[in-house]
């Protein structure tokens, strides 16, 4: 599919509003009134009051389209995929539908042929593992059984991979199922999947299941909302959707990069 980030933000949107979601703007990359963080680092840092709490005037369910500033993954920016500022694409449930309907949506989104209509053998997701403070997810790998994804390219991996938050150092965070796009050669061997074959998946989007607070103290408390968080990197899904290999050889950077040539008087 040729798509351009534009149509791609849209169709994200659209999606969301036949879902009875609110669209809600970016807000400013500088947050207006959170003492945690320089930056707006995920879309969910302008929202974590409503995550708490507050009521939303646009209500319960919300989608987006975050400007978002990104410093922990440095080392890895300039790769093909990392960028320290890129658009996040969300949708939010405040205390409204959970892990059901969060995963179901998202495959509906990403393989229905009206929508992305990804090829599912292309697609594989992680889950969280469990320890000490949340139980494995058997209930989001249950589900991504429903919509169709076969045991082997469900990988049940730890806090380091499928857990989100809190954005500072206390809040709303919760396990996450990650969702993961095929980038090796060829198709994926039956028993490839982001576990084990790390290096040819690539995250394209995670569904965050914000049901825990942590604390001063550094513990994990089940808090009394369930709220969904999901974050889906406009730049990266650009970059699969067009079969190209890297985030630079998408229509986001190349007017820059044909400007840059210009000028420099070469091909980079
Ligand atoms: N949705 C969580 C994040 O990746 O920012």
């Amino acid at each position: 599919m040729k798509i351009t980030s534009r149509e791609l933000r849209q169709k994200f949107l659209d999606f969301w509003r036949t879902k009875n979601h609110q669209i809600i703007a970016s807000a400013p990359v500088v947050p207006e009134n959170d003492p945690t963080v320089l930056f707006n680092t995920a879309g969910m840092q302008p929202l974590v009051p409503y995550l708490l709490g507050q009521e939303h005037p646009a209500g319960t369910r919300l989608a987006d389209c975050q400007k978002c500033v990104r410093t922990v993954d440095l080392e890895e920016v300039g790769d093909d995929s990392h960028l320290s500022f890129f658009e996040m694409l969300g949708n939010w449930s405040l205390n409204d539908y959970f892990k059901k309907e969060s995963i179901a949506w998202s495959w509906e989104f990403l393989t229905a042929p009206e929508w992305l209509n990804i090829s599912p053998t292309k697609l594989a997701v992680t889950v969280f593992a469990g320890d000490n403070d949340a139980p494995r997810d058997d209930e989001s790998a249950d589900l991504w059984s429903q919509c169709g994804v076969p045991p082997h390219r469900i990988a049940y991996l730890g806090k380091k991979n499928n857990w989100w938050g809190p954005a500072g150092q206390t809040g709303p965070c919760g396990p996450d199922t990650e969702i993961f796009y095929w980038v090796g050669e060829g198709e994926p061997s039956l028993e490839s999947n982001p576990g084990s074959d790390e290096d040819n998946w690539l995250e394209i989007w995670n569904n965050v299941f914000m049901g825990y607070l942590k604390n001063e103290k550094g513990e994990y408390l089940k808090a009394p909302r369930h709220n969904v968080d999901t974050g889906m990197g406009l730049e990266r899904i650009v970059t699969v959707l067009n079969g190209v290999n890297t985030i630079y050889a998408t229509d986001v950077f190349a007017e820059m990069i044909a400007k840059l040539e210009e000028l420099a008087g070469q091909k980079f």
